[in-house]
């Protein structure tokens, strides 16, 4: 559970001693937030690095950043409980994944022989398989199955160095399996270690019973899954797979426009497969973020652009459906649209891996090692609306650190495959040690 930063910046006092702390970094990247959040354009590869790095923590919080020489000045270390000396390594803000789709039952390893032997995902998708075979298992599944499910998914991406994620229902497609869904993310969001940001996605497949009246579908979650939603207190975002053949320019608009108007916050999946104008849309919302984008034409991106949108990037889901396209990532730095990037975990494209997702950017979409970084930390906060609680090391936000076994940040997109990380801190506490 997130609390209010103002107030707990109020709690830290200029006396107070760490009871953690991290020094000797070699690298340590703060991605200080006087560089924008998001940062745009060239602030994008400002990573705010102190050589020699220090962190100390008290409870949850971060109460001091800086050398280790001043650490050593400030603080009598003799009195300090952990003492975490990250000599050679590399120390970097908590991923934040914020868009995944992580709820849901069965897998779907059969379909890579089908996208082998040439098959696109809607033709998948039109024979009863893709999201519809999940949709089937998820919908028969137990909550308790479900929740067993998400933990497993979870405690991976904690081990590699996830400490904050955004998941969306979407694998219900009836108002009893959506709740269901968005419950499972509640109770997740209570036992589990990482944070939760829960989305609301009702609207990510017209599920079979709804195939002729498709219409009909988007009424439901008007006017029946939305409010009970909101009621429940069961989401903060809302989001639409608008695509050809799936949820139209006019059904997203009214069904985001109906979650504007009950105080969810609009999302979008856009413009993967063809382009629908969905970042005209994007825009037009003001949607903190949009996801994909393989598509987008000039004149949205430009009102993106404008708008502030966060163009939330999956490398992960191109790589998975053997596209030679990617999202058109340098242009988009190029107009100045804020990028985070995201692993998009779903039975499609199942990776728990930030750091796979920072090498796909890098050698895919060519960013650079630094604009990936950026868009795996302070960018994918602000996707998420955290920026004020994570996505940097400074002080007075949350303690949410990873320490990695390499010598510097190129190191992360670069040794590919394999898991760099060494440990893990989240809340202030160490949930995982490789040393
Ligand atoms: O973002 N494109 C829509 N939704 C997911 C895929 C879901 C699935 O294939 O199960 C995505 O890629
Ligand atoms: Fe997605």
């Amino acid at each position: 559970m997130f609390v209010s930063s103002t107030y707990k910046k109020k709690l830290i006092k200029q006396e107070d001693n760490p009871d953690l702390v991290i020094f000797n970094a070699n690298e340590l990247i703060t991605m200080n937030t006087k560089f924008g959040a998001p940062r745009i354009g060239k602030n994008m590869s400002e990573l705010s690095i102190i050589d020699n790095g220090a962190i100390g923590v008290k409870d949850d919080r971060i109460i001091y950043v800086g050398t280790t020489d001043e650490l050593i000045s400030k603080f009598s270390l003799n009195e300090i409980k952990t003492k975490i000396d990250a000599k050679n390594k590399l120390v970097t803000p908590g991923f934040v994944d914020p868009h995944t789709h992580i709820i849901f039952d069965g897998s779907r390893e059969n379909e890579l022989q089908m996208k082998l032997d040439g098959k696109s995902y809607l033709e998948i998708l039109q024979a009863g398989g893709g999201i519809l075979k999940t949709v089937r298992e998820t919908r028969k599944a137990s909550l308790e199955k479900l929740v067993e499910n998400g933990k497993k998914i979870l405690d991976r991406m904690m081990n590699y160095g996830t400490t904050t994620v955004e998941a969306k229902s979407g694998y219900g497609l009836s108002t009893e399996s959506e709740l269901k869904i968005l419950k499972v993310l509640q109770i997740l969001n209570e036992e589990h270690p990482l944070d939760i940001v829960s989305t609301f996605l009702g609207a990510h497949a017209i599920p079979i019973e709804y195939k002729d009246n498709p219409d009909d579908y988007v009424e439901l979650i008007i006017s029946d899954m939305i409010p009970k939603i909101v009621k429940e207190g069961l989401a903060e975002f809302c989001d639409v797979f608008c695509e050809k053949g799936i949820f139209s320019i006019e059904q997203s608009r009214k069904i985001l426009k109906t979650a504007l108007r009950y105080g969810l916050k609009p999302q979008i999946h856009i413009d993967e497969i063809a382009d629908s104008n969905g970042a005209l849309l994007a825009a037009e919302l003001k949607a903190i973020q949009t996801g994909h984008l393989l598509k987008s034409n000039d004149n949205g991106l430009k009102a993106m652009a404008e708008a502030g949108v966060i163009a939330t990037l999956l490398p992960g889901t191109p790589f998975c459906l053997m596209l030679k396209e990617y999202a058109p990532a340098r242009k988009m730095i190029e107009l100045e649209i804020p990028i985070a990037l995201a692993t998009d975990l779903n039975p499609n494209c199942w990776t728990e891996s930030m750091q796979m997702i920072m090498t796909l950017a890098c050698y895919h979409m060519k960013l650079s090692p630094a604009e990936a970084l950026t868009a795996t930390t302070i960018n994918s906060a602000c996707a998420i609306d955290r920026q004020d609680e994570i996505g940097s090391i400074e002080v007075g936000k949350k303690a949410d650190i990873v320490i990695f076994d390499v010598p510097n940040y190129n190191f992360l997109p670069y040794q590919f495959g394999v898991n760099l990380v060494s440990k893990v801190i989240k809340n202030g506490k160490i949930l995982i040690n490789n040393d």
